[in-house]
């Protein structure tokens, strides 16, 4: 039976560089670094799930050994309230000597949630600590981050995982959770994910949470997110004009299958878009989806507005006719 009693990202966290999946030309960089003992400031900029919270982790590892805990340190910007919170925690942290190590590492998560005054400050600090202190900054964007930290780090940037990569992750996790994943599943594990690899691991023990064996629904389920051939079964019934058809598909989405409203919508959208209507009724339907989206932003009741919608969808077929 597979393990439920941890989250397996955490489980299934690299904990040596070289464990790392993807992201080679940056993995042999900081392998370099661990050689030479020692590191500069570092930023790692990249979208969600793809290895910044793990790469600092395996640097620490790596550079101190058994006492990497004792010489590392993790603030998530977004969390902690302002630079003041930050300063007082990262000079507590650094007022003590490193443990077996020449400095000591601060990882400052998500950096590119402090303000540009914080930001500022954080660079004082940063100058301030240098000597004992290496930071580690981690962000979606590194345009957000001031230009006098850029300077004062080296810049890695992590690249989403491409399936291939995502599907050699999923065989891992598998392989030691006795899991059987259909071909369907894995198919539908990487559509979905979309190169994050903290979230298709969380999904496929989410798919996995029922029995070892994981299938298409299983994920479909465990995603909360249409089946592709719902969503077209939705739309093409609403094009024929068959409202209350495309409305009880809708609502099944909507209230078994719990997709959101807005999912609903911007995979509409990605179905025509994708599809293979004549440009005329694309560019018709589109128009339609993106006034519904708007609606649904600026926060109108979902089901409202969806019925609305394949209503409008509907009655372009009369009008035609
Ligand atoms: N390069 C990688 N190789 C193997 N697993 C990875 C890799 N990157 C991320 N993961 C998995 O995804 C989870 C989230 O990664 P993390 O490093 O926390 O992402 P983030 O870029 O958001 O900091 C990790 O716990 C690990 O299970
Ligand atoms: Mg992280």
């Amino acid at each position: 039976m597979a393990d439920f009693t941890q989250i397996w990202t955490e489980k299934y966290r690299p904990s040596k560089l070289s464990e790392m999946i993807n992201q080679r030309h940056i993995v042999s960089r900081l392998e370099a670094f661990v050689k030479d003992g020692s590191i500069p400031h570092l930023m790692f900029a990249g979208p969600p799930g793809v290895g910044k919270t793990t790469a600092t982790i395996c640097l620490a590892r790596e550079l101190f050994g058994e006492h990497w805990h004792d010489n590392y340190f993790e603030l998530n910007a977004s969390d902690e309230r302002g630079i003041d919170v930050v300063r007082v925690k990262v000079k507590d942290f650094a007022r003590t000597r490193p443990l077996g190590g020449d400095f000591k590492i601060i990882f400052l998560d998500e950096a590119d949630a402090l303000t540009k005054d914080a930001q500022q400050a954080l660079r004082r600090t940063m100058e301030l600590f240098s000597k004992t202190c290496r930071f580690v900054l981690s962000c979606n964007y590194p345009s957000k981050i001031i230009e006098p930290i850029q300077s004062r780090t080296v810049v890695f940037r992590l690249k989403s995982f491409v399936d291939a990569d995502i599907k050699i992750l999923i065989e891992k996790v598998a392989k030691k959770e006795g899991l059987t994943v259909d071909k369907e599943a894995y198919d539908a594990l990487t559509e979905i994910a979309a190169g994050d690899a903290r979230y298709v691991i969380n999904l496929l023990q989410a798919s996995a949470a029922l029995n070892n064996h994981v299938t298409r629904e299983d994920v479909y389920e465990a995603s909360a997110r249409a089946k592709p051939e719902d969503l077209k079964k939705m739309m093409d019934l609403a094009i024929a004009g068959k409202f209350s058809e495309a409305r009880s598909v809708m609502l099944s989405l909507l209230v078994t299958k719990g997709v959101s409203g807005d999912l609903i919508i911007k995979e509409m959208h990605s179905l025509i878009v994708n599809g293979s209507l004549a440009d005329k009724k694309k560019a018709e339907l589109i128009n339609i989806i993106g006034e519904f989206e708007f609606r649904m932003l600026e926060g109108a009741t979902e089901v409202i507005q969806l019925d609305a919608l394949l209503a409008r969808i509907a009655s372009l077929r009369r009008e035609n006719v």
